[in-house]
């Protein structure tokens, strides 16, 4: 197998840990580099078991530090990026979108430029793979999905910087031939993913028998993919599509917020030895998210057709399996969900 030196920007983070983790042990041929500024986000513990692999490697960095990563790319010669570092979390980008600009924005264009600038004289070979989210096409009605093909319609200050990062992705393309591909996936859920989204702040509030708050009506619907099968999908995009491509990833798997909350909430009291009913009582509706984006469902047919690319796992084993790893590893709840995150939760919760 060929030998190759790969960064992965934002490997310390939810779905970066699963796409390191399957890159370290599926290409020992790799070396991979795993930069992250392990923001709040950011955590070495999602990747104990390959942190002494001899080709893994950790940097603490920044991408919003030009200097530094055009001598990181000039350092390590790499020829090629999976690159996901990014803010992350909707509600975060309503309190602080300048934030989101810098990171997801400028962070994006100061990579694009060391990849330029290091393989402008032979682009053969290599490839920047910039993975990004469905919600950079806004917001569907009750019909429809979104294609490859839909214009994009940003309308959070999260998503608006996603669809501000792709732009400048095809600008490269276009402009200096920058041999990109791009992936805009829908929900992940799994392992690891941090207690501020969802899933995993259900899972935790119930352990705590905690209110679990559903903004609005709990109607908004998402389309939910399991981590490790997004982490494949870009195993394979990354190795076989063509450069200048896009490919939406998804998992044909929307749920009401609501929906998906009531069958948690059966999982956990199965799981917890609780009466049935008895974590649905801490179900309690708040004020919606400012802009909040209706319905997100993805057409990964083209995925599924040119690179052969399907879900391996059905929701409800999924969902299972993702209690079965948080109730297992309840240090790592606990560790991510002391210090900064108290606070974050009572601004973001408090009153509401
Ligand atoms: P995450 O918030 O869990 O992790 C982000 C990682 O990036 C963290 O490790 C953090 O420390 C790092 N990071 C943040 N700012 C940085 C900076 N300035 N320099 C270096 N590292 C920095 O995010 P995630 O959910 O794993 O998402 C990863 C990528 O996938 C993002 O680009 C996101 O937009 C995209 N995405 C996420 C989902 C989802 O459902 N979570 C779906 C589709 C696409
Ligand atoms: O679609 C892909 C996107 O999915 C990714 O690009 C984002 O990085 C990721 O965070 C996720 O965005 P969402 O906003 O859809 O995920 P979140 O888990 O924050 O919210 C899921 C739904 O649940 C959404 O409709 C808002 C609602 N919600 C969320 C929280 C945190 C609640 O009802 N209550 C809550 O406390």
């Amino acid at each position: 197998m060929k030998k190759r030196t790969i960064l992965i920007t934002g490997g310390a983070g939810f779905i970066g840990s699963h796409v390191t983790r399957l890159f370290v042990n599926k290409y020992p041929n790799y070396t991979l580099y795993n930069l992250d500024a392990l923001t709040y986000a950011g955590n070495l513990e999602n990747l104990t078991d390959i942190a002494n692999k001899p080709n893994y490697n950790f940097i603490k960095g920044d991408i919003t530090d030009e200097i530094f990563i055009q001598e990181l790319f000039q350092k390590y010669q790499f020829d090629g990026v999976l690159h996901l570092a990014a803010e992350s979390h909707v509600d975060r980008s309503i309190t602080d979108p300048l934030a989101f600009i810098k990171t997801n924005v400028l962070g994006t264009a100061n990579l694009l430029t060391a990849a330029k600038n290091l393989w402008k004289n032979n682009m053969e070979g290599k490839r920047f793979y910039h993975i990004s989210t469905d919600e950079v096409y806004g917001s569907l009605g009750k019909e429809g999905f979104f294609t490859e093909e839909t214009p994009y319609d940003p309308r959070s200050p999260y998503s608006a910087s996603k669809a501000s990062s792709d732009h400048f992705v095809r600008a490269y393309y276009h402009t200096y031939g920058l041999p990109v591909v791009i992936s805009n996936c829908s929900n992940n859920y799994g392992a690891n993913h941090f207690p501020e989204k969802l899933i995993p702040l259900a899972i935790n509030n119930i352990k705590h028998s905690k209110p679990i708050p559903i903004y609005g009506k709990g109607e908004n619907i998402r389309d939910w993919l399991w981590v490790n099968d997004h982490a494949r999908a870009i195993d394979v995009i990354f190795h076989t599509a063509k450069i200048g491509e896009t490919y939406n990833i998804g998992g044909h798997n929307e749920w009401t917020n609501i929906d998906l909350i009531k069958k948690l909430c059966e999982i956990m009291d199965t799981k917890l030895g609780r009466p049935k009913g008895t974590s649905a009582q801490l179900i309690t509706y708040v004020s919606d998210r400012a802009g909040h984006d209706m319905r997100y469902a993805i057409d990964a047919s083209k995925l599924e057709r040119e690179l052969g690319w399907t879900p391996s796992l059905q929701f409800d084993e999924g969902l299972e399996k993702t209690v079965d790893w948080y109730l297992a590893n309840e240090e790592w709840l606990d560790n991510v969900t002391s210090g900064n995150y108290q606070s974050y939760y009572e601004k973001q919760y408090t009153d509401r």
